[in-house]
């Protein structure tokens, strides 16, 4: 597996809010990664942090965080900006935070590209859209150049969006829920395309998303996020066979047979909600939550194995869990 991009120990703040607290994450060349976790567990800030886009005022620190063995920490923005859109781009639950909605789309699909490569012409750039928004299932794409946001659908937006995020080829793509906003038809048909998109070109996804059915079909492995930590990551079949964290457990918990995920299926639902941790908290965060919590979660979380590439963070190793600490 050869590894695209790093997140080792990122931290992102808020003020007093600690939204990611030591999250890891490796997303390797050509896979299509899920990151999945209730709301408000730091997925977005995640993905926001990677991409160099937090708002003003958040504090970011990470032990690595490397796209194609670059380090993006001490990255000027401008050199950020660069790699935007270029060779890893980002896609948004709701299309309007990308697309301007006084622009057509074909000038912003241009833009796109004249940007990052000075060196195109005009006539190339509109080829590339026409192409793009033809691979995205788009009919009539040079009439569709012509027409602003506004004028698309809420699934030709997505089509549209997803069209200007691979102007220029990137080989990370970064979809933060992309099709919850959508009715369940087109979110197939969006998903469907996101996968083909995925084999044909080789490139590699992050895939934020809710929806259990879409993990077991489309993702080639699970990270698991829980309160601004990865709890568990995993080959997909590996997870849904033989989930480890506690809290994986719990999300997984209304799927009757690994495998057999119904389309539609939501993640399940745990008794309370994802606590605010407050600074200088120690152990485990879900502890207050675990039906197996026991004095010892207060302390520091060891990170065990649980197999190939199968890793998850939990104080008791309780006897499902058969598993080792990993040596540090
Ligand atoms: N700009 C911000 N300012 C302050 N807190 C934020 C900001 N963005 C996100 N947060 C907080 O960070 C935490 C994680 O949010 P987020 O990454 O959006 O969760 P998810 O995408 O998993 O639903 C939440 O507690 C949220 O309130
Ligand atoms: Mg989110």
């Amino acid at each position: 597996m050869s590894a695209l991009l790093e997140v080792a120990g990122l931290h992102v703040r808020f003020g007093e809010v600690a939204a990611v607290r030591g999250a890891s994450l490796v997303v390797a060349r050509g896979e299509t990664h899920c990151l999945v976790g209730e709301s408000g567990c730091g997925k977005s800030v995640t993905a926001l942090a990677v991409m160099g886009l937090l708002a003003r005022g958040a504090r970011r620190a990470a032990e690595r965080l490397a796209f194609a063995g670059q380090d993006l920490r001490d990255l000027s923005d401008r050199a950020m900006s660069r790699l935007r859109g270029d060779r890893m781009a980002m896609i948004f639950q709701e299309p309007m935070t990308s697309l301007n909605p006084s622009y057509t789309i074909g000038s912003q699909m241009t833009e796109v590209l004249r940007r990052h490569r000075p060196g195109a012409t005009r006539a190339q750039a509109v080829d590339r859209a026409v192409e793009l928004l033809g691979r995205v299932g788009i009919t009539a794409p040079g009439m569709r150049l012509g027409q602003y946001p506004h004028q698309l659908s809420g699934g030709l937006r997505q089509r549209v969006m997803i069209a200007m995020a691979l102007m220029c080829e990137p080989e990370l793509l970064i979809a933060d829920e992309p099709t919850t906003a959508l009715d369940v038809t087109v979110q197939a048909q969006i998903l469907r395309l996101l996968a083909g998109l995925q084999r044909d070109l080789g490139l590699a996804i992050l895939l934020i998303t809710h929806d259990l059915g879409i993990v077991a079909r489309v993702a080639h492995r699970v990270s698991v996020m829980y309160a601004g930590e990865v709890v568990e990551s995993a080959p997909t079949a590996a997870l849904f066979a033989a989930p480890r964290h506690p809290y994986t457990r719990g999300l997984l918990s209304c799927v009757p047979v690994p495998g057999k995920v119904r389309r539609d299926q939501p993640l399940g639902s745990i008794p309370g909600v994802v606590p605010r941790i407050p600074p200088g908290f120690a152990g485990c965060a879900f502890r207050d939550r675990c039906a197996h919590a026991r004095a010892e979660c207060s302390g520091d979380v060891p990170r065990r194995a649980a197999g190939p590439e199968h890793e998850f963070l939990c104080t008791l190793a309780p006897d499902w869990a058969r598993a080792e600490p990993v040596a540090a």
